[in-house]
């Protein structure tokens, strides 16, 4: 198999390229891609560890060579948030870097899987759709914007409130990926209950963790590590089912057919090909079903942005 991450010189680019060096199964390919050009050398760094994943690395402004034949494409190319600002401030530089990249993978591989990192994931993915679409390829069970580390965060979390091993723990995060619309099942926790109290909190906390990271960091850039992790997470885990292995569930933001949004994060049995099938979120607290309810218009807004500036891009360059 042949994976291939597109903004591979970045925080989360490299850490995630280490992950997938130690954490893929023998004879993968890893092919790294970045505008630095320090990429082919992050790729001759990562090829003295001894395991038998082989990494190549390429720079420079085009992707093809990187792509060519992969299975599965992460996309972490873009700009990350500073303090201050929201994932929506970073729509006007990442949206475009999104729909050339992913216009490329088009037309270089367009069976490819591809996993969203780049914020705001919740529009990059519907950008993603609409190019895909333009160029005829569109394939809505092999597009994932990744929201693992909404998963892994909630998991961490509860394990911490509640002084549980975080192995234990496992949190259903469904909706998008920001603010509000990132939405954790507490209700759904095997063995675990919350006070009223526990619940409004733990869900803001896990709602706000990008920020924490943000304001952290002190203008130094957003979550890396822990995204990394959950991006190698979510990408071995495709990785293996793509292979054949059976009864791989992840939750990621898809067009699952959910009749509330046209994109939604829930749990997926993923397959040879990728989204085998989209599974119910399940049942509801009425605190997460009006938390659910609240956030849909947001949701439609992220959507309804991405497929905005697609129709106007490919307008501009049509005349
Ligand atoms: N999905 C999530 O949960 C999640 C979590 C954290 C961050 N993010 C997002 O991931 C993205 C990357 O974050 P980071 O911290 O790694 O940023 P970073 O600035 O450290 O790295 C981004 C990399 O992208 C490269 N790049 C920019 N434009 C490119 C292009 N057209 N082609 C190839 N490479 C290009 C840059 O050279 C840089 O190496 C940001 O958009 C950030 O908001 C997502």
């Amino acid at each position: 198999m042949k994976i291939a991450v597109l903004g591979a010189a970045g925080g989360i680019g490299q850490a995630l390229a280490l992950l997938l060096k130690l954490d893929l199964p023998a004879n993968s390919v890893l092919s790294l891609y970045d505008l630095a050009p320090v990429t082919p050398g992050v790729a001759k760094d990562l090829s003295h560890i001894p395991t038998s994943v082989k990494v190549e690395g390429f720079a420079g402004t085009d992707p093809t060579a990187a792509i060519e034949g992969a299975d599965v494409i992460l996309i972490s190319a873009g700009v990350a948030r500073k303090p201050g600002m929201d994932r929506s401030d970073l729509f006007n530089i990442n949206a475009g870097i999104i729909k050339n990249l992913v216009a490329k993978v088009a037309e270089v591989a367009p069976e490819a899987c591809i996993g969203i990192i780049t914020n705001p994931v919740n529009t990059t993915v519907a950008i993603a759709a609409e190019v895909l679409k333009a160029a005829g390829v569109y394939n809505k069970n092999k597009l994932f914007g990744i929201t693992t580390l909404d998963v892994i965060r909630a998991e961490e979390f509860v394990a911490e409130l509640k002084g549980l091993p975080s192995e234990d723990v496992r949190v259903n995060v469904i909706g998008g990926h920001s603010g509000t619309t990132i939405l954790p099942v507490l209700s759904q926790i095997q063995g675990i209950s919350f006070t009223d109290q526990e619940v409004i909190d733990l869900t803001s906390r896990i709602q706000n963790a990008g920020t924490e990271v943000v304001e952290a960091k002190a203008g130094g850039g957003s979550a890396t590590l822990s995204m990394a992790c959950a991006a190698a997470r979510f990408a071995v885990q495709l990785v293996d089912a793509l292979s054949g292995k059976q009864g791989i569930i992840q939750n990621a933001y898809v067009d699952g057919g959910n009749p509330a949004s046209p994109f939604f994060t829930q749990p997926l049995l993923l397959g040879k090909n990728g989204i085998d099938k989209v599974l119910p979120y399940g049942e509801l607290s009425s605190f997460e079903e009006s938390k659910k309810q609240e956030m849909l218009s947001v949701l439609h807004a992220d959507i309804e942005m991405g497929i905005d500036f697609v129709s106007k891009t490919l307008v501009t360059e049509a005349s």
